[in-house]
C-alpha cells in the first residue's frame, strides 16, 4: 500500500508566523534562545539522523535495546489498534512497535506526526511499502499546537520516542503532557522514552561529539533562518557550545559569537558581543520518579517502567485515567 497524501496541519503561512514570532520574542530576550523545533529542515533532519549513529551518542541506541526487549509486551498491553507517534523523524525504532503490534494482529493505522515534511515524506514511504497492510496517516504538524487534531477512537498507543519530551522546558512539558491526555480517552496508552539523569561525563560528549557533527546541527538553526527569513548569520562564525546544568539536569546546546557581531533579521539589528551566547536547547534528563509524578500529574498513571540493560535510557508505558 502507498502512504496517504500527507495532512498539513502547519502550512507554509502558519510555520512563517510561528517562526518569525520565535525569532522576535528569542533574539530581543536577555539571554538570547531559540526554540529547538527550528533546527529540522531537510538538512537539520538528515543532520540528526547522522547524530544517532555516533559513537558518543547513546540515546538511540540505548531507547532501541529498551524497545527491542519490551514491544512485545507493550503490544500485549496495549492491543492498540491506532499508533499515534509524535516528532517520528525517520520512525526507524518504531519499526519494533510496528512489528510487534501487527504481529498480534491489531493494529490498522500509523499516524506520525512531525514539523518536518521531508522526515514525513521519506517515513511514510518507506513504511507504507514496508508493512503493506497499514493504513500510514502522515500529519504535518507541530506538537505544542496541534494534538487536539489526533485521530480519534479505536484503543490508541501514541509514542513519544527519542527523549525529545526532554527539549521542552518544564511547563512546555507539562502542557504537552496535559493536551495529550485531553486527546485521549481513558484507556488509551502513552508510550514515553526518557534520557536518563547520568554521569554528565557520558551526556556532555553525546552532545559535543568528535566529528563536529552536533556543531553542524546546531548551527542549522542559524541557516534556517537566513534562508526563510533573509538573515545574515555567518554560522562558522558561532561556536558550538554544550554545558551540563548539575541543577536542573539538563544540557544546553548553545551558540557562542566568536567576534562581535550584528545581524539584520526581520525589522530588527540584534548584536552579539565577542562570547555572546545563544541557546538553542535544553534536553532535560529524567529520574524515574520525576517521569511518574509528571505523568500523574498529567492524568496518566505509569503502570511500566523499563530501561536498556545498561541503565541509560527510560521507556515508560502510561495510561490515561
Ligand atoms: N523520534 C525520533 C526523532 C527524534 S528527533 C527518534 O527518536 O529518533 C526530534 C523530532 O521531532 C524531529 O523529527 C523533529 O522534526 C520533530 N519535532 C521537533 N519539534 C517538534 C514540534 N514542535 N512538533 C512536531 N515535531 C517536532
Ligand atoms: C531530539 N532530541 C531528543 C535530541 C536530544 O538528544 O535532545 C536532539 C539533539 N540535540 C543534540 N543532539 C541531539
Amino acid at each position: 500500500m502507498t502512504a496517504e497524501p500527507l495532512e498539513i496541519h502547519l502550512e507554509e503561512r502558519d510555520l512563517d508566523r510561528s517562526l518569525r514570532d520565535d525569532v522576535r520574542a528569542g533574539l530581543t530576550a536577555d539571554p538570547k534562545w531559540l526554540p529547538p523545533k527550528w533546527f529540522y529542515d531537510a538538512r537539520g533532519s538528515e543532520l540528526f539522523e547522522e547524530i544517532t549513529r555516533l559513537p558518543e551518542y547513546y540515546p538511540t541506541r540505548a531507547e532501541r535495546a529498551a524497545l527491542g526487549r519490551h514491544a512485545s509486551r507493550i503490544a500485549a498491553v496495549t492491543g492498540a489498534k491506532t499508533l499515534i507517534e509524535l516528532g517520528s523523524g525517520s520512525s526507524e525504532k518504531t519499526r519494533l512497535l510496528l512489528d510487534a503490534l501487527s504481529g498480534q494482529g491489531t493494529l490498522g493505522t500509523f499516524v506520525p506526526l512531525d514539523v518536518s515534511v521531508s522526515a514525513l515524506r521519506q517515513s511514510t514511504a518507506a513504511i507504507a511499502a514496508d508493512y503493506p497492510h497499514l493504513r500510514v496517516r502522515g500529519i504535518v504538524g507541530d506538537f505544542t499546537r496541534h494534538l487536539d487534531r489526533l485521530p480519534a477512537g479505536g484503543r490508541r498507543l501514541v509514542a513519544f520516542l527519542g527523549g525529545t519530551i526532554g527539549n521542552l522546558l518544564p511547563a512546555e512539558r507539562a502542557t504537552f503532557l496535559a493536551a495529550t491526555r485531553a486527546a485521549l480517552e481513558a484507556g488509551d496508552w502513552l508510550l514515553l522514552g526518557t534520557d536518563l539523569v547520568k554521569d554528565p561525563g557520558i551526556i556532555v560528549p553525546a552532545y559535543d561529539d568528535a566529528a563536529g557533527v552536533t556543531t553542524e546541527f546546531n548551527r542549522n538553526v542559524l541557516r534556517v533562518i537566513n534562508r526563510e527569513l533573509g538573515a545574515d548569520f555567518v554560522p562558522d562564525d558561532f561556536r558550538h557550545v554544550a554545558v551540563w546544568d548539575a541543577e536542573r539536569e539538563w544540557i544546553e546546546m548553545r551558540l557562542r559569537a566568536q567576534r562581535p557581531m550584528r545581524v539584520r533579521v526581520l525589522d530588527l539589528t540584534v548584536d552579539f558581543a565577542e562570547g555572546e551566547e545563544l541557546r538553542t536547547e535544553v534536553s532535560a534528563k529524567f529520574r524515574p520518579e520525576g517521569v511518574a509524578t509528571e505523568l500523574a500529574a498529567a492524568g496518566f498513571t505509569a503502570e511500566e517502567l523499563w530501561t536498556d540493560p545498561d541503565g541509560l535510557f527510560g521507556l515508560t508505558l502510561a495510561r490515561a485515567i
